[in-house]
């Protein structure tokens, strides 16, 4: 129990710092104003998000469709790249479309969706089924609300960690700084069939802003301060910058390394083809998942290596919301709230091996045997130094200015300090607007 309320404490405080498939949103049959309860009428309703490589989505959507035979979810898969996917939810709802009933947001947005409009308030759902909130990760949920209003509920915590095969690094051998990192992947490169030393995500996009976030913080430095504050042209984040662009150059990471986003890394590592990656939790499941991975029962995870100011990890995560021009709001809510609820986030975690943030499921037999690193120091830690990323209504142009900066570093285009000093001063600029 102490770990939850560590894990609550610390994503909490972490989140307060800095913070169109062919239209199926139809009744297949007759027309009902309200729940599916009506035993004669079947409402499809569409559900929203990146794929899921995992078991997880597919099992949930089973389980729910299996509890309630008058709903059916049709599954639109949006692209796995987060910005992507935002830009498509963008361009949907903007033109008011109504054929999305239900999304997944990455945690970076809720701000940007509730003040656009395109959400429906979920507080009346909540207040009429008696939603028990205080069993939420308060960080979680409090990232999900907006000007006083719900707008989704949280479904899983992402945190930045690393995943080790355990036949190439033996017990206490486990990296414990990037310089031992570099040594360890150097080491095993070739090893057990591996070609790479270590894998990440180093493409131009959103996940290489949360490994900069993690290097830059792990070596003590910000991006943006407890007051909202640029502070990003530092030596600090200069260091930070400066060893992921050595480690992005190196050659224990694939040569194309900076088309890698979470697909490619998670498919080599569990195509057993590195020894060592940095990802975000499902990562366990997927790579203990028979059906796919060469690699089952030999993965461990810790946390991610420490720069001088100690091991820092991005913290993610998705939440579920509902398109407020849906035409099918309380089977809407029935799926969300169910998908967001202790069945859905338990189906979620053992199958998908995501992290709940509805704490009493770290205290579930079932979910800490399929995920046994929930339980120990490592997890605890990672997510102890989980760091948000900057929280602006206008985030994706500061996520823009971080990711063509540090890509431009890693291209060798400009140094480390001109990356820093360009952001500073973009993302000063963006803010004051
Ligand atoms: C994960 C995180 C999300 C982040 C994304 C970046 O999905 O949960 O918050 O934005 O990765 O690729």
């Amino acid at each position: 129990m102490k770990k939850l309320k560590n894990i609550s404490k610390v994503i909490s405080a972490s989140l307060a710092l800095s913070l169109v498939l062919a239209a199926c949103s139809d009744k297949e049959e007759g027309s009902s104003n309200n729940s599916g309860g009506d035993k004669d009428e079947k409402v499809t309703i569409v559900y929203a998000r990146g794929k899921d490589d995992t078991q997880g989505t597919k099992a949930m959507v089973e389980a729910f469709e299996k509890e309630n035979p008058n709903i059916k979810v049709k599954f639109k898969e949006m692209p796995a790249d987060t910005g992507k996917q935002h830009d498509a939810y963008v361009t949907a709802f903007n033109a008011n479309s109504d054929e999305i009933d239900v999304i997944d947001l990455d945690v970076i947005w809720p701000a940007e969706f509730a003040q656009a409009g395109f959400l429906m308030p979920l507080d009346r759902f909540i207040e009429k089924d008696g939603v028990d909130l205080d069993a939420y990760n308060e960080g979680a949920l409090s990232a999900s609300k907006f000007k006083g209003k719900q707008w989704a509920l949280p479904k899983f915590i992402d945190a930045g960690m690393l995943f080790y095969r355990t036949d190439l690094v033996g017990e206490g051998e486990v990296p414990q700084t990037w310089d031992d990192l570099l040594a360890k992947a150097k080491e095993t490169k070739g090893q057990g069939g591996t070609q790479f030393g270590y894998l990440l995500q180093a493409k131009q996009y959103e996940g290489l802003v949360c490994n900069a976030v993690e290097f830059i913080a792990s070596y003590g430095g910000k991006i943006i301060d407890e007051n909202g504050e640029v502070k990003v042209d530092s030596p600090e984040a200069v260091k930070g910058i400066s060893k992921l662009v050595e480690i992005v150059n190196s050659d224990v990471v694939p040569q194309n390394v900076t088309t890698f986003a979470e697909p490619e890394s998670h498919t080599a590592f569990i195509n057993g083809q590195a020894g060592l990656i940095r990802n975000w939790p499902y990562q366990f499941a997927l790579a203990n998942d028979e059906k796919q991975s060469k690699i089952v029962g030999k993965v461990g995870v810790a946390p991610l290596p420490s720069g001088d100011a100690g091991s820092a990890a991005a913290l993610g995560g998705w939440m579920a919301g509902i398109n407020k021009n849906t035409k099918h709001p309380e089977e809407a809510w029935k799926f969300l709230s169910f998908m967001a609820g202790e069945k859905g986030q338990k189906i979620d975690a053992i199958k998908g091996g995501h992290a709940p943030t509805i704490l009493s499921l770290y205290d579930d037999q079932e979910v800490l045997e399929a995920n046994p690193y929930f339980k120990e120091e490592g997890f605890v830690n990672a997510l102890e130094a989980a760091v948000s990323r900057p929280v602006a209504p206008n985030y994706p142009e500061i996520s823009d200015i971080i990711q063509v900066q540090v890509s431009s570093a890693i291209a060798k285009k400009i140094t480390p300090e001109e990356a820093a000093k360009n952001m500073q001063k973009e993302i000063s600029e963006k803010l004051e607007k």
